[in-house]
């Protein structure tokens, strides 16, 4: 079990020149304690496992369904057909503009797992709900939602997401980051599932503030955004995350 990681998330960028580009430079990578890889488009995953191998590499949704025909979806059997190893699922501009409700992702979590994808399920709520006070109660939904029920060894990871942090520059003060990730810590548990899961946060990560993130006690790594795509930024926030999971 690592300490700490770390996934970045190019979203929709990307050439097959720039996957390349980028997936070269961040191969080499290798940061004690510190577990990272990459969730690439679909058209350069194979890019990303061919350079950095399956166990670096993660695909950003995959379909709630099965054996049905659904023109543009990927399943989870396609997934793992590559040989892919993460799938991040439940990602706010999914909920937003793909109208992923919570059974959607529910359903996700148990096709990834079905398929021996690991899912990291991303919860997080918007500005509006923080400033009424609804922050805490929209997370543990969410958190109910994808996961209650599920086997108590079941190998998933949580990233929390503050809405308002995704793309904006706005980070989560440490105070705000590790209050949630307590409150997610211990939601987890009590829905019967292992302490150990690991805790993302995500939300505008970039190397000036990575380590104070990583130094909480809760947050356990970052999912990386817009940072991710730039290849010395990511280096520098695995760095980040392999100094301060040594102290
Ligand atoms: P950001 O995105 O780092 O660009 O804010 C994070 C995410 O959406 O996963």
């Amino acid at each position: 079990m690592p300490n700490a990681l770390v996934i970045g998330n190019w979203k929709m960028w990307g050439s097959r020149e720039q996957a390349k580009a980028l997936v070269s430079s961040v191969a080499g990578l290798n940061q004690s304690g510190v577990e990272w890889g990459v969730c690439p488009p679909f058209p350069y995953l194979q890019i990303a496992i061919d350079q950095l191998g399956c166990d670096r590499v993660g695909a950003q949704t995959v379909s709630a369904d099965q054996d049905v025909p659904h023109t543009g979806d990927v399943s989870a059997e396609m997934l793992a057909d590559l040989g892919l190893r993460w799938v991040i699922v439940g990602h706010s501009e999914r909920r937003a503009d793909r109208c992923e409700t919570d059974d959607v992702v529910r359903a996700q979590v148990e096709r990834a797992l079905s398929q021996g994808l690991v899912p990291i399920v991303c919860v997080g709520e918007t500005l509006d709900q923080r400033n009424a006070g609804e922050a805490e109660a929209v997370v543990i939904a969410q958190l109910d939602a994808a996961l209650r029920g599920l086997a108590s060894n079941t190998d998933l990871v949580v990233a929390y997401e503050p809405v308002w942090a995704i793309g904006t520059g706005v980070v989560a003060t440490p105070e705000q980051a590790q209050a949630m990730h307590a409150v997610v810590r211990q939601r987890v548990k009590d829905l019967g599932l292992s302490g150990d899961i690991l805790l993302l946060y995500g939300g505008s990560v970039k190397p000036d503030n990575a380590e104070g993130l990583f130094a909480l006690a809760d947050v356990d790594g970052a999912l990386v955004g817009g940072a991710s795509i730039d290849a010395q930024a990511f280096l520098a926030i695995v760095e980040a995350a392999a100094a301060a999971k040594a102290e």
